[in-house]
């Protein structure tokens, strides 16, 4: 095939996500301070930053639960900001989220919780809700034959462990077949090989279908790389810098000595990353407080001013 044939030529990137000069300030504070971002159908977008930076904010931006002062969220082409209800509902049923810790409902069942967005947004009957929530728990595997899931399934949230009730955050996320997936901090609070196992069920919703485009929020840095196919690091309430998730492990064996001679945004994103690593390793190193130093140090323009 000649290079000019337009069937041979590989598909152009679609954009199906783009976030413009987005601000928000929220207690007085301005948290969005002109975040710029772009995601591309079918790819996994790792969003990394400190404790307390606006990732969260940034995700209820994109799920409409949150208004910005300014800016734009575009879904592919179509303007989330100010929308009206109706249409804001129709591009919501096709995202789905994973909150932070959860955020399952206390007083609903397993099976409840999984096949709420079924029942809410489709006319579904209950027995075929059913039936899709228990596929979608073996697909986070949990139980191992169908008699054990139909137990899970009637459980409450409380009677599971922490890595169980995050299976069944995903599970619920999954039951709708969202396009768009997004994972606030999905491995924090779990133990190493739990965190790995919500890591891999992360990567097969990805793979599960080539179209679902996934944002994940996380400050684990063994869960980022693992993960994404690229990373954006919010800081100061913008993105900072974008890159291939393997850079991660680039930067993690980068020396201080070594990261003297990067410019002062990549010194930034080296400290986090290390940061986040290190404090793993080492709970008060040396090292840690020189990285918690440039971690807080003010943007030199900031300082001039
Ligand atoms: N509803 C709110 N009212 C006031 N301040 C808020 C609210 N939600 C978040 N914030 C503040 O916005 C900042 C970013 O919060 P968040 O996005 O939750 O951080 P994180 O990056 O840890 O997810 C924090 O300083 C937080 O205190
Ligand atoms: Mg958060």
């Amino acid at each position: 095939m000649s290079a000019a044939d337009p069937a041979s030529a590989p598909a152009a990137p679609e954009v199906v996500l783009r976030i413009r000069d987005l601000h928000r300030k929220l207690g007085g504070k301005a948290v969005l301070k002109g975040v710029n971002l772009e995601v591309v159908r079918g790819e996994t977008l790792v969003i990394i930053g400190g404790s307390g930076c606006g990732k969260s904010v940034l995700l209820k931006h994109i799920m409409g639960i949150l208004k910005p002062d300014r800016g734009s969220i575009q879904v592919e082409g179509r303007e989330l900001v100010n929308l009206p209800v109706r249409g804001l509902n129709e591009v919501r049923k096709r995202f789905a989220m994973v909150f932070q810790g959860g955020a399952l409902f206390d007083s609903l069942t397993v099976a409840e919780n999984v096949g709420f967005s079924l029942a809410e947004h489709s006319s579904m009957p209950w027995h075929k809700i059913l039936a899709r929530v228990l596929e979608c728990l073996a697909q986070v595997k949990l139980g191992e034959t169908d008699a054990d899931r139909a137990r899970i399934a009637a459980q409450m949230p409380a009677d599971l462990s922490g890595g169980m009730r995050k299976r069944v955050a995903i599970a619920r996320a999954l039951a709708a077949k969202p396009e768009f997936v997004l994972y606030d901090e999905p491995t924090t609070g779990l133990d190493p090989p739990t965190a790995d196992a919500i890591n891999d069920l992360i990567l097969m919703m990805g793979n599960e279908d080539d179209r679902r485009t996934s944002l994940v929020v996380t400050h684990d840095m063994a869960s980022a790389e693992k993960v994404g196919d690229r990373i954006a690091f919010l800081f100061n309430g913008r993105i900072l810098s974008e890159f291939p998730a393997p850079r991660i492990g680039e930067y993690l064996r980068r020396t201080e000595a070594e990261a003297a001679s990067f410019s002062v945004d990549e010194r930034r994103l080296w400290a986090f990353v290390k940061g986040h690593a290190d404090r793993v390793l080492e709970a008060d190193s040396q090292d840690t407080r020189v990285l918690r130093r440039l971690l807080h140090a003010p943007a030199a323009e900031e300082a001039e001013a």
